[in-house]
């Protein structure tokens, strides 16, 4: 039992640190195990006179601390696990520290730490405590100055901003220590501090800002991977050239440098000048990546670039305004992927991973508001409410302002900001200023946890050739807000006939009450009414509908969205209802239909079709009923596979037949398009799995030419089971067992078997040679890519799978608390699953609070899952 309680951080507790940073130079004599970091920092009070000087520092062994020049002894500090505190200061000094830290011991992975056999840092959010003695906070902003030296097995020595000067320390010695001398002319707080030394291919570019200067751009990876950097070096360059014409920003170093890591807790890092990047989001090749790993390096290499803007020149006064850069940063990605991409598309994927992610959180003990008022760790705050919901309310200011009033209150947003660490509070104030209208209501979104319900009834009236649509909204209560507001909801709407003619264009109406009606004249014909086009906000709709005008909505709407979504809602509502014992079979075959006739659809694009053929996930499902029985819900799922699978077989075969491609490959939207429709035929043929459709899954896997079709391919064998998926898995390991990112795939690949007997093979996986808890992408790909990705064996009913996500993380926490937490998040949604599983999960949840040792990070979670 612990005994210990961590105390919250609470946003109310926010003041200003009492001192200015104005230099900071930081001297690295690097050392695996045993690396020195001497800090000088020039600092100057601006707060009460009284007020001690309070560091942060963490896991640092202190050689020594002086206060201009001299020594301090003994009783003129304090040093506990945290904080350095000097009792008395003057107003004006200079402080000068030395520790000693062990980056080869550092498996957590924050701070300076090993990968590969280079150094590299992650400093986000509060990692830089455990380098040097530091006000670790994003509103204490300073110049910082590095000098780095190391010997020279360590030939590339990397900070952030200007390389000033470097050279041999001393040629006459044997060592051959070298140094290099960064300064950073931009103030920053500590969390953008970045430095990587080792040996690196660099892969060099340039890009001409639109005044007409030269940045040198460089992008670095692991020897002999260069080539494997070009997209992502194209990616930078247009997202340079996008965030000029969408939003007027330019870049403002002379020197832009990104580089690859294999082992780090999550994505990317945009340190300034220096971005750090999880090598799963950097490096691709055909034959090694996926278009899915295409599109997301492309989005997100912009969106740490972007957050050289908005984060880094603009950054936050404290850790509860994170959405004010990851939000607004997510928002300028996924409007950056619109653009390369098509807009439609982007969008529908964009919503499916905000419902898969932040609708599940919304909806379950986890759920937390855009801007939360406390908490225990950070880390466990970059959530996908933060990052996507964050991104919603952003789109939703640009829905109701309209775009020219959204870029200019942004463009105040820049001129006011640039410089500081400010708040969302300061940010609004710019929609509201440049656009002149009150947003006080507004912000309810960003203070209130939740996923709004929104419902639509609509009542037409013949004669009179009127339209009365009436929208109300709740939200449920979540933990600590039992009582919720109405919020401003944009709903956009327009209206087609019974033949899918178009007859009212969209238009944003806003309900900002519990209840509303808007009447509409002159409507000449009984209207099908298509609302919340391009899901104008985040919130579950629901609509009086039938269900004849839901097919007019998939086969016509104008709004592709829309036009997806029928057809989700109609899949949904079949899944579900086999799943509830209320089978409709004559639904399921005239969806079948629906599907075969969209297919046929020469206007549309084949990356849209793709999104057609795929069936809501199971998480997805599961989210639309109380309690969940994952177990039906799997079954019915497959079912309706199947059915489709059978009824369009032949359509199925033939295009997967015609969208084979010969000839080079292309990385593009429209080629990747392609394959996602030949990889969705494969999916389904799968479900149907006969001998002919086994063979041509086989053909598939063994023909591939790319990895999007090797893993289509694998993907559909570990459906199907049996002695071709065991084979094609043998192939994959023989063939890719030296390249880890693949390597990935092949645990990710198994850890989806939904077959019998899965949790056993996936367990044996844990014990496989080339399973390494230590690397985040490897154990992501076992065990997330179990418990998030496999819910029909996740929730076997002997609670199996629970067990084994628990051990995980009870083992990953010794070590990695960060990448622990983020396990946490399935077994948090108990109680939305029949009662026999729920207590199960909350036994595992309860056997985690109980560890002897348990992370905060870890306890935080398990305890508010569990409130
Ligand atoms: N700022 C980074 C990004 O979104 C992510 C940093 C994550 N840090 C963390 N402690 N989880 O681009
Ligand atoms: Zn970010």
């Amino acid at each position: 039992m612990r005994t210990d309680t961590p105390q919250p951080v609470r946003l109310s507790d926010y003041r200003p640190f009492p001192f200015l940073i104005e230099t900071t130079s930081l001297e690295f004599q690097l050392d695996p195990s045993a690396t020195r970091v001497k800090a000088t920092l020039s600092i100057k009070r601006s707060g009460d006179a009284a007020e001690p000087l309070v560091l942060n520092g963490e896991r640092l062994k202190l050689i020594s601390a002086a206060i201009d020049g001299q020594g301090l002894s003994a009783n003129q500090y304090a040093l506990d696990a945290e904080h350095l505190t000097i009792h008395q200061v003057p107003d004006a000094f200079e402080l000068t520290t030395e520790v000693e830290i062990d980056p080869s011991a550092n498996k957590a992975l924050m701070g300076l730490y090993m990968s590969g056999g280079r150094f590299c840092t992650q400093c986000e959010a509060e990692g830089f405590r455990t380098i040097t003695f530091f006000p670790d906070r994003p509103d204490v902003l300073s110049r910082f100055t590095v000098r780095i030296e190391a010997d020279a097995a360590f030939p590339y020595l990397l900070s952030n901003g200007n390389l000033w000067e470097g050279g041999e320390v001393d040629s006459s010695q044997p060592d051959r220590r070298h140094y290099a001398v960064w300064n950073d002319p931009f103030p920053k707080p500590a969390y953008l501090f970045a430095l990587v030394a080792g040996e690196l291919d660099v892969l060099e570019d340039s890009f001409v800002t639109m005044s007409g200067r030269t940045v040198a751009l460089k992008v670095f990876v692991d020897p002999g991977q260069a080539p494997r950097a070009a997209y992502a070096l194209d990616a930078l360059k247009r997202a340079m050239k996008w965030d000029e014409e969408a939003f007027g920003r330019e870049y403002d170093l002379d020197l832009f440098m990104i580089v690859a890591v294999r082992d780090f807790n999550f994505g990317a890092m945009e340190n300034k000048g220096l971005n750090i990047f999880n090598s799963s989001l950097l490096l691709a090749a055909p034959e090694t990546a996926t278009d899915m790993d295409y599109e997301r390096i492309e989005s997100v290499v912009a969106h740490e670039y972007f957050h050289n803007w908005t984060g880094n020149r603009i950054t936050c006064r404290d850790w509860f305004q994170l959405c004010l850069k990851e939000g607004l940063t997510v928002f300028r990605d996924q409007s950056f992927s619109a653009d390369m991409r098509g807009e439609a598309v982007q969008r529908i994927k964009d919503v499916k991973a905000l419902r898969a992610r932040q609708f599940a959180e919304d909806a379950g003990p986890l759920a937390h508001p855009v801007r939360p008022n406390s908490y225990l760790k950070i880390d466990n705050f970059y959530t996908a409410t933060i990052y996507e919901k964050g991104s919603e309310l952003i789109r939703m200011l640009k829905t109701i302002l309209g775009a020219e009033t959204f870029r200019k209150s942004l463009d105040l947003y820049f001129e006011r900001h640039d410089g500081e660490a400010t708040t969302v509070e300061a940010f609004i104030a710019c929609f509201a200023d440049a656009s002149g209208r009150d947003m006080s209501d507004f912000f309810a979104w960003y203070e209130q946890a939740g996923t709004p319900a929104v419902s639509l009834a609509h009542a037409y009236d013949e004669t009179a050739k009127t339209l009365e649509i009436t929208l109300t909204q709740s939200t449920a209560p979540t933990n600590g807000q039992p009582i919720k507001r109405a919020l401003p909801v944009p709903v956009t709407i327009g209206l087609l006939d019974g033949e899918g003619e178009v007859l009212r264009d969209s238009e944003v109406v806003l309900l900002d009450a519990p209840a509303s009606t808007v009447r509409w004249e002159g409507v000449e014909r009984a209207p099908v009414i298509s609302a919340l086009r391009g899901f104008s906000a985040p919130v579950n709709l629901t609509t009086d509908t039938r269900s004849v005008d839901r097919y007019v909505q998939f086969a016509a709407d104008p709004d592709l969205f829309n036009r997806w979504e029928a057809g989700q809602t109609v899949a949904r509502e079949l899944v579900l209802g086999r799943a509830a014992g209320t089978p409709d079979e004559v639904g399921e075959e005239r969806y079948a239909d629906a599907l075969g006739k969209a297919l046929v659809d020469d206007a549309s694009d084949p990356a849209f079709k793709a999104l057609l053929l795929a069936l809501p996930t199971e998480g997805d499902l599961s989210l639309a009923v109380d309690p969940v029985d994952p177990a039906a819900i799997h079954a019915a799922r497959v079912h309706l596979k199947a059915v489709i699978a059978v009824h369009l077989g032949d359509l199925l075969r033939r295009l997967h037949g015609d969208l084979q491609s010969g000839g080079e490959f292309s990385a593009d939207a429209r080629a990747a398009g392609k394959r996602a429709l030949r990889n969705a035929c494969c999916d389904l043929l799968a479900a149907d799995p006969h001998a002919v459709n086994v063979e041509r899954v086989v053909g598939h896997f063994e023909s591939a030419a790319n990895m999007t079709d090797a893993i289509g391919g694998l993907s559909a064998l570990v459906a199907i089971g049996g002695a071709s998926a065991e084979k094609a898995l043998a192939a994959f390991h023989a063939q890719w067992r030296h390249e880890p990112l693949v390597l990935d795939k092949w645990f990710a690949a198994q850890a989806r078997d939904p077959g019998e007997g899965a949790i056993g093979r996936i367990l044996a996986l844990t014990a496989h040679p080339d399973f390494d808890a230590g690397n985040p992408n490897r154990l992501r790909a076992l065990v997330q890519g179990f418990s998030s990705g496999n819910p029909a064996r996740f929730h076997d009913e002997t609670g199996a799978g629970y067990r084994f996500l628990a051990d995980q993380i009870l083992a990953v926490d010794g070590f990695n608390p960060m990448t622990a937490a983020r396990l946490v998040e399935p077994l948090g949604a108990w109680r939305r699953y029949v009662p026999e599983l729920g207590a199960l999960m909350r036994q595992q949840l309860e056997r985690i609070r109980e560890h002897v040792g348990l992370s905060k990070n870890v306890l935080e979670l398990v305890s508010r899952a569990l409130d």
